[in-house]
């Protein structure tokens, strides 16, 4: 068994509802940051991150998301041909990123579910999940610091963000103990709480690392709410079996399954591209709130 963590688990199945009507017929992992896909923004995070192979589990009407990462000859000779270099260099590089491998979702049945369908090409060793929702800048990458928290004390560890009082019911919440600044013992799992009822303003944001034994877990977890198997209720678990710790990761991060989030992905990408910066700031600068009324 390997220990060292080279596999990415990205789930690409969900029906992306919230952002209806675009998802209707457009995968929101396909939607542009700028003008790359939201997804080879996240292959690009797990690249930097050491990762190997990417695992797509995908579902009904994904499928351009496996073309974005195929070559296309055709395209790439007319780019070729027309003297388009840099078109041409921007289209290779999607392709050329890394070994991509795609497992369909027969029926969307949750999260958990999604990810037991690695289970064969992962076999016996750590990996990593990412959901392509969470976007987030940071440097080292958020996947990075996930995996050196791994490497340090070899169990499962999940990134966690303090959220405000009126959001922790959109989240999966932890608690636990703290051991030191930046990580939790986990002890306490709860699925979208209630404010009232919530343990911690501690919620799970879309990177873990997770030992193989998660899959076992997921095989025995029951079935839940919407005919759904929740990743929630493994990892609950496996906090009690074995451990899991709680990262609280460093970095900017945006949700861009949401409208709002997807909006702010896009104007941090922006103003961080040399090309774009400048002028996106004077834009911003030159905006009245009541030429909006
Ligand atoms: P979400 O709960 O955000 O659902 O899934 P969703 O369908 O993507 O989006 P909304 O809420 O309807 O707008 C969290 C992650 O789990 C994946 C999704 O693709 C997303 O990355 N997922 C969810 C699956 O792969 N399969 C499922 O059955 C459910």
């Amino acid at each position: 068994m390997s220990n060292k963590v080279r596999k990415a688990v990205i789930p690409v199945a969900g029906l992306g509802t919230r952002l209806l009507p675009v998802t209707k017929s457009v995968p929101k992992e396909l939607l542009p940051i700028v003008d790359v896909p939201a997804i080879q923004v996240i292959v690009e995070e797990c690249m930097a991150s050491g990762i190997e192979e990417v695992i797509f589990i995908t579902g009904r009407g994904k499928g351009a998301i496996e073309d974005h990462f195929d070559f296309s000859y055709e395209l790439e000779n007319i780019l070729e041909s027309r003297g388009k270099s840099k078109e041409l260099e921007a289209v290779k590089k999607a392709s050329n990123l890394i070994r991509t491998i795609t497992v369909r979702q027969k029926k969307p049945l949750g999260l958990g579910h999604a990810i037991l369908q690695a289970k064969d090409v992962i076999g016996d060793e750590p990996f990593l999940v990412v959901l392509p929702d969470d976007i987030i800048s940071a440097d080292p990458p958020c996947a990075k610091q996930l995996i050196d928290v791994y490497d340090k004390y070899g169990e499962g560890v999940v990134s966690i963000l303090q959220v405000a009082d009126d959001e922790v019911s959109r989240y999966g919440i932890i608690d636990g103990e703290t051991w030191e600044d930046d990580l939790v013992r986990v002890r306490v799992m709860v699925e979208k709480p209630a404010p009232a009822e919530s343990p911690s303003n501690l919620a799970i944001i879309g990177r873990y690392i997770l030992p193989p034994e998660i899959f076992t877990y997921l095989e025995e977890t029951e079935v839940g709410a919407g005919g759904e198997i929740q990743l929630t209720d493994a990892l609950q678990r496996l906090a009690r079996e074995r451990a899991l710790i709680g990262y609280k990761f460093t970095g900017r991060r945006h949700d861009t399954g949401d409208r709002f989030g997807y909006l702010t992905a896009n104007i941090d990408a922006a103003l961080r591209r040399p090309d774009l910066s400048k002028k996106l700031w004077t834009y911003i600068k030159s905006l009245d709130e009541n030429d909006f009324k």
